[in-house]
């Protein structure tokens, strides 16, 4: 396939676990893979890691809670790459603790990352993505979204606001060859888990009736899924992926 022929997958925090593994199944599967970071370091030796294993990834500044500062990297990635087809939105940060003692900055933190991102990458790409009669916004959303966790009030706010914006993006563009559906994952091996005390950690997968915390590839092959035409008919659907924690 040439380049120009590919199409262009563009993946919000990807230096973090669930966005390397999205990036790298992405790779493989034959996108053009733009990376969204915003820790210049950071993602400095997250490409030559990727790029060393075999995976040539291309990477673009944003701060996905400032509108402005998407508009500037998408607009970038449409001069230098070419539009984009698929949207990843899955840049997310957690500052958890009891609602009572929540503060005001921790709560603004979490929405304008998890929740404000959604609409800041999504609008610069809806229009160009209805134009060519193709478009994949899928959006990275959580099971504590889905059922609430004690110490999370403000990540499942926003974890469940985007499946609300999930369902009504999905009716308006139904009818223009994209769709627009929520991945729920529950409790994977990334290091924003591994944060959690392992007292508390060991507690909640104790609660996982699988036993053991998901995998990072096992999101991937999902994400990689729903990009596909073999998803095609699948849209405003939130997808479960925690090994049987939340079962409704
Ligand atoms: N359920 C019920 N009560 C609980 C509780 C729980 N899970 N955890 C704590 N409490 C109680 C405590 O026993 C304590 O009770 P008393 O006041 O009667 O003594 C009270 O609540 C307050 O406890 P703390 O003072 O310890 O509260 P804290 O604010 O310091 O800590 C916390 C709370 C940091 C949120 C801690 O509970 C925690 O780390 N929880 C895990 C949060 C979590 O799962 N985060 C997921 C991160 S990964 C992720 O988000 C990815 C994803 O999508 C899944």
């Amino acid at each position: 396939m040439k380049i120009s022929e590919k199409r262009v997958v563009l993946v919000t925090g990807a230096t973090g676990g669930l966005g390397t593994a999205m990036c790298r199944k992405l790779y493989d599967d034959g996108y053009i893979v733009v990376a969204n970071y915003r820790n210049e370091e950071k993602a400095k030796e997250w490409q030559e890691k990727q790029h060393n294993e075999g995976h040539d990834i291309k990477m673009y500044y944003a701060d996905v809670a400032d509108f402005d500062s998407c508009g500037i990297m998408i607009e970038k990635i449409t001069n230098e790459i070419g539009p984009v087809d698929v949207l990843v939105n899955n840049a997310g940060i957690t500052k958890d603790g009891a609602f009572r003692k929540m503060s005001y900055e921790n709560w603004r933190a979490v929405m304008a990352t998890n929740l404000d991102s959604v609409f800041n990458c999504t609008r610069h790409v809806i229009n160009p993505m209805i134009d060519k009669g193709f478009g994949r916004i899928i959006n990275i959303s959580s099971v504590n979204g889905q059922r609430g966790q004690f110490g999370q009030a403000n990540y499942s706010a926003a974890k469940a606001g985007m499946h609300g914006f999930t369902k009504t993006l999905a009716m308006e563009v139904a009818n223009k060859g994209i769709t627009v559906n929520t991945i729920s994952p529950g409790y994977i091996g990334t290091d924003m888990v591994m944060a959690v005390k392992e007292e508390i950690r060991n507690q909640i997968i104790a609660q996982i009736p699988m036993g053991r915390l998901g995998g990072t590839e096992e999101v991937a092959y999902l994400v990689s899924f729903l990009a596909s035409e073999h998803a095609n008919f699948i849209t405003g659907a939130n997808m479960s992926i925690n090994g049987g924690q939340h079962v409704y």
